[in-house]
């Protein structure tokens, strides 16, 4: 799977260098998160986002360490790059993916990176199949998130003891390298499940110790996964009828029985059946003008169709 993209930082507004800051010496908090932008984006992740108080915590913290810095700076004071390297534990859906990319925003408007873009990747971006490939690919990718965040997802795949001609530790040695070196410019985060990553850090000290934050993200409760179906929902006009939330809360009830519940993730694709049923309800009398309310509208018919109630075929 390569699931190697960019996205770039270019929405955000160029936020000034620490040096520039350190000219222009803000001397509150207050001063600082004018200056930088901040603050919508703090306020936005609260906002977009159901539940995950931890994770919010966590990153309030680390964007109150930077803004002190800043301060720090602005009175001459050593202010030490801190190492914000991180590590995302948590099951599929739970969010990692769309925090890191507002990690990324945030890391950039508080002139930690100066892109603020985020590369994504997983083993096959960094490893290569023969002697000698591993090193340039790993390089390569590098380069492109230099600047931002390096996300590595399912990290654990690059470690392979039982195979001894494995060319993972070579991506690792080098990861290591520029985790050190370069850490004032590139944010590397660690993703995938909890316990595998915990073996993973276990075999791999040297990585481990250069994990500043090892934040976790816990399953969402059905309260939440409700939530984030709503907020799924309006932002793609999309409403429920009267009684079908019932409907659908009841439908998670049963999807969280069944195995590979990937939370936010099940609600989305869940949502995204739901949409194809409705259309094809909607297709199937071509006489009939369409509303917007016709058109907007998902009923609790169309959630008790899902094979999950056991009364029709696999949809
Ligand atoms: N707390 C939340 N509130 C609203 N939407 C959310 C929340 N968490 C996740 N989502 C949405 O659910 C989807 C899956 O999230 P995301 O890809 O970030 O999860 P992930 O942990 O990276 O999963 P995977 O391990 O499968 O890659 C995305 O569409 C995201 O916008
Ligand atoms: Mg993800």
């Amino acid at each position: 799977m390569n699931m190697l993209y960019a996205i770039p930082g270019a929405e955000a507004p160029a936020a000034p260098e620490p040096a520039q800051a350190a000219r222009a010496a803000p001397r509150t908090v207050g001063e600082v998160l004018a200056h930088s932008q901040v603050e919508p984006v703090l306020a936005e992740l609260d906002a977009d986002l159901v539940g995950l108080q931890p994770v919010k915590q966590r990153i309030r913290d680390i964007a109150a360490l930077l803004v002190i810095d800043w301060l720090r700076m602005g009175h001459g004071l050593q202010a030490q790059t801190p190492s914000l390297h991180m590590s995302f534990t948590g099951n599929p859906g739970t969010g990692k993916t769309t925090v890191a990319l507002r990690m990324a925003t945030i890391l950039h408007r508080l002139g930690y990176v100066r892109k603020g873009h985020l590369v994504a990747v997983t083993r096959d971006d960094l490893v290569g199949q023969y002697i000698g490939h591993t090193a340039p690919k790993t390089r390569e990718v590098l380069k492109k998130a230099m600047g931002g965040v390096l996300f590595i997802d399912e990290a654990y795949y690059l470690y392979k003891p039982e195979n001894e001609r494995d060319y993972g530790g070579e991506a690792i040695e080098i990861l290591l390298q520029v985790m050190e070196n370069q850490r004032d410019d590139l944010v590397v985060i660690l993703a995938g499940y909890k316990d595998r990553m915990d073996t993973f850090f276990q075999s791999n000290p040297g990585l481990s110790s250069r994990v500043a934050h090892h934040i976790d993200f816990p399953d969402y409760a059905h309260g939440e996964l409700l939530a984030i179906g709503d907020r799924m929902l309006g932002g793609m006009n999309y409403r429920f009828a009267p009684g079908a939330r019932e409907v659908f809360g009841d439908y998670l009830d049963r999807r969280l029985q069944q195995p590979h519940f990937a939370n936010a993730r099940s609600v989305r694709n869940a949502l995204d059946r739901i949409r194809l049923r409705q259309a094809s309800r909607l297709f199937a009398d071509r006489d009939r003008p369409l509303d917007v309310t016709d058109l907007t509208t998902l009923t609790a018919e169309d959630i008790r169709a899902s094979r999950v109630f056991g009364t029709a075929p696999p949809t």
